[in-house]
């Protein structure tokens, strides 16, 4: 028989480390793990974590047994306790209180060769070790403001009657070009892992009004930077009646509420991720992330990305007036700013077969691409759609897709077709951005990269 490990401290409150104000001079249980220790004579001062947060339990070996005060002198670190004490204010620690302990049950001891060892690892052992370093500090605070930040999102469409309405990831059809598609077996027939909810969106779009999307795709990247990963997840908003202009007015909306509710509820986590930074990311010298988030206001600057080109080739740039711009464009453009910028009316050929083409200048696609600051560079990709059936039709073809995959497409411009438009915000891009990242790896629990499938 396997050994019953203990629940709780019987007759004990449990406190949640995130809530411990509450507990203010109460005797509490916390229930986690070790995570660091320090002894000074008849003193231990345990660092324990419970998922919500750290505190450290001072224990002084006159209030324990003499067998638990030696326990903890040789537990290791990642250990599974139960620490029951009393909550004392205390100016000097990091969440503001301490525990007082007088209890230390052994849940679980750790195997002493924990190999997350507080010395910087390099990438590689750190990625093949993910499982457990997730339970570290700066991977914690990281991880807590994404999920705040899928809150916002979430918050700012339902708040403005956009329904969820989620999308396949099986599909017959490529939506983002055909040289990234996954592609599956599927009961014999061959189907694609979703790299946008767009296509499925603006169906759903014609029948609810206002929607967006919100989970995974994919795409088989063949690119190692530090922006691509294979799977990530995606917002897609898609709006009916609505037109280059008022998307890029809902992009903005967007990421300033995504900036202000971090701001206002991760301004702890923000502060970890400051302050513990290895030595590559300090020389990038980027701005607290407190004040950087504090910069982002509206309006945001608007650039044709004609005027994108033309400052890139002031600065040296042998970039051509039909260029896309490339990852080092936007760190160019984006290096010095403060707030996101909006390059629009990309050259039709670069971008998707899906855009609408500016009425003006048949050359231009209504699109739009947000940039982050700082030198981040693209998070959002979007604009209005091609809303003439024979205009997108001619698209498809002249792009070379199957245009039997694409027959339920073409039948929302032959019934009531009406101007619409919307984006698509990576979620791991702006997570990078706003905790001050250099790599989109850490934005993830388990990132899926080119060359990394496990853990
Ligand atoms: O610019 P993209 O390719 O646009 C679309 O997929 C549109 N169908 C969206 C729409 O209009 N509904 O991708 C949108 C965003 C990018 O700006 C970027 O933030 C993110 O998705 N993204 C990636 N993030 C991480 N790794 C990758 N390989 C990514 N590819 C795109
Ligand atoms: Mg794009």
């Amino acid at each position: 028989m396997s050994p019953v490990l203990p629940l709780a401290l019987p007759g004990l409150p449990v406190a949640r480390i995130v809530e411990i104000a509450a507990f203010d001079g109460q005797r509490v249980q916390i229930r986690g793990w070790l995570y660091g220790k320090r002894s000074k004579g008849k003193l231990h001062f345990l660092q324990v974590r419970d998922g919500s947060g750290l505190i450290q339990a001072v224990m002084f070996k006159g209030d324990v047994d003499d067998a638990t005060f030696a326990a903890a002198e040789t537990l290791p670190q990642e250990s599974s306790v139960l620490v029951g004490g009393t909550v004392k204010a205390d100016a000097r620690a990091p969440s503001g209180f301490e525990l007082a302990c007088d209890t230390l049950v052994v849940v679980a001891a750790a195997q002493p060769d924990y190999p997350i060892a507080p010395k910087e690892h390099g990438t590689a052992f750190l990625m093949d070790h993910r499982h457990l370093w997730l339970r570290s500090r700066r991977q914690h605070a990281i991880l807590t403001v994404r999920a705040r930040i899928v809150k916002a999102i979430r918050d700012f469409f339902d708040g403005r009657g956009f329904l969820l309405l989620d999308t396949p990831i099986f599909t017959p059809n490529a939506c983002e070009g055909t040289s990234t598609l996954f592609e599956t077996d599927y009961h014999g027939q061959k189907a694609y892992l979703s790299q946008s909810g767009q296509l499925y969106s603006e169906a759903t779009a014609m029948a609810f009004g206002r929607v967006y999307t919100f989970g995974p795709t994919f795409r088989a990247e063949k690119s190692k930077t530090r922006r691509h990963l294979t799977e990530f997840w995606m917002v897609e908003p898609e709006q009916a009646y609505l037109d280059l202009d008022g998307t890029m007015e809902l992009a903005e909306d967007l990421l300033c509420a995504i900036c202000a509710d971090v701001l206002h509820d991760c301004g702890a986590a923000l502060d970890t991720i400051d302050s513990i930074r290895s030595e590559a990311e300090e020389h990038r010298q980027l701005r607290p992330r407190r004040e950087a988030l504090a910069a982002v206001r509206k309006p945001f600057p608007r650039m044709h990305h004609r005027d994108a080109i033309a400052q890139l080739q002031a600065l040296g740039s042998d970039i051509g007036a039909g260029d896309d711009l490339g990852g080092d464009d936007e760190t160019v453009l984006t290096q010095r700013q403060e707030t996101p910028i909006l390059v629009h009316h990309y050259p039709a050929a670069v971008k998707a077969f899906y855009m609408k083409r500016d009425p003006g200048d048949a050359e231009r696609s209504l699109s739009v691409d947000v940039l982050a600051p700082e030198g981040y560079g693209e998070i959002v990709g979007g604009g209005q759609r091609e809303d003439d059936h024979d205009t997108l039709q001619n698209a498809i073809r002249h792009h070379g897709l199957p245009e039997s995959a694409f027959d339920w497409y073409l039948d929302l411009r032959k019934y009531g077709s009406v101007p619409h438009a919307g984006f698509g915000l990576g979620l791991e891009r702006t997570v990078a951005w706003v905790c001050g990242l250099p790599h989109v790896r850490e934005t993830a629990a388990f990132p899926r990269l080119m060359d990394r499938l496990r853990p």
